[in-house]
């Protein structure tokens, strides 16, 4: 991850500007300056595609759920503006390292050692471990990412205020630990940091919410429009 003071994370690609999870949205989080892009990726046959429901509904014109639909079927759908579900491997070849990929690990059941086996020949092919950041809900499918690709940095994904704090990150081997902005807990913030854990809040669109977590001492956060963060850290 780069030096950054209040890291920009564009979430979705720059879902306020552009269709969710599609190249044109991510392409459009790079215009607008985004440190970091976040994006979602689930499994459909043996490909890797980023979409963030686990049904087509909401975000394309195709019907039924991602797990059981032919890959050709949902490559045939129109996911916004006449964007495609984009793969995995189409978002590093779009990309090319000019920034940060935070890669949302959706789907469990192997998805992520997939997603370790893509990153690990991005590796070869001149990205470096700490232009990723791969994350999860599912702590187990995250485990084994980390297993699978030791030196590709994780986060642990929490939506609440973890029992023990952020002691599931590090139980994770993470380097951050990204956080609900319902929950944006200074105690949970403190932990993390004395654990040496970056705590990064999602999803972050008010100006003023973006202020007030810069100065309690946030390390960052994802947004719709990364334009509103970079003029507002
Ligand atoms: O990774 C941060 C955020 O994207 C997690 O929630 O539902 O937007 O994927 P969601
Ligand atoms: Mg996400």
């Amino acid at each position: 991850m780069p030096a950054s003071p209040f890291l920009c994370i564009g979430h979705r690609g720059a879902r306020g500007h552009a269709p969710e999870n599609t190249l044109l949205s991510i392409d459009t989080g790079i215009r607008l300056g985004a440190d970091m892009i976040e994006f979602d990726v689930q499994r459909c046959e043996d490909q890797l595609v980023v979409i963030h429901d686990p049904r087509l509904e909401r975000t394309t014109t195709g019907q039924g759920r991602v797990e059981d639909v032919r890959f050709d079927y949902l490559r045939s759908l129109d996911a916004g503006q006449g964007q495609q579900v984009p793969t995995l491997q189409e978002v590093l070849d779009l990309v090319e390292a000019r920034v940060s990929l935070n890669i949302e690990v959706k789907s469990a059941g192997g998805t992520a050692t997939r997603i370790a086996t893509v990153l690990r020949e991005a590796l070869a092919e001149g990205w470096r471990p700490s232009q990723f950041l791969v994350s999860s809900f599912h702590l187990p499918e995250l485990y084994e990412f980390k297993q699978a690709a030791p030196e590709i940095p994780v986060a642990a994904l929490v939506c609440g205020v973890p029992l023990d704090w952020a002691g599931c990150a590090v139980e994770l081997g993470a380097q951050a630990l990204n956080i609900s902005a319902e929950f944006a807990d200074t105690r949970l913030l403190h932990d993390a940091h004395s654990r040496g854990l970056k705590v990064y809040v999602y999803t972050v669109n008010h100006p003023d919410d973006m202020q007030r977590l810069h100065a309690a001492g946030f390390d960052g956060v994802f947004s719709d429009y990364p334009d509103r963060v970079i003029a507002n850290r």
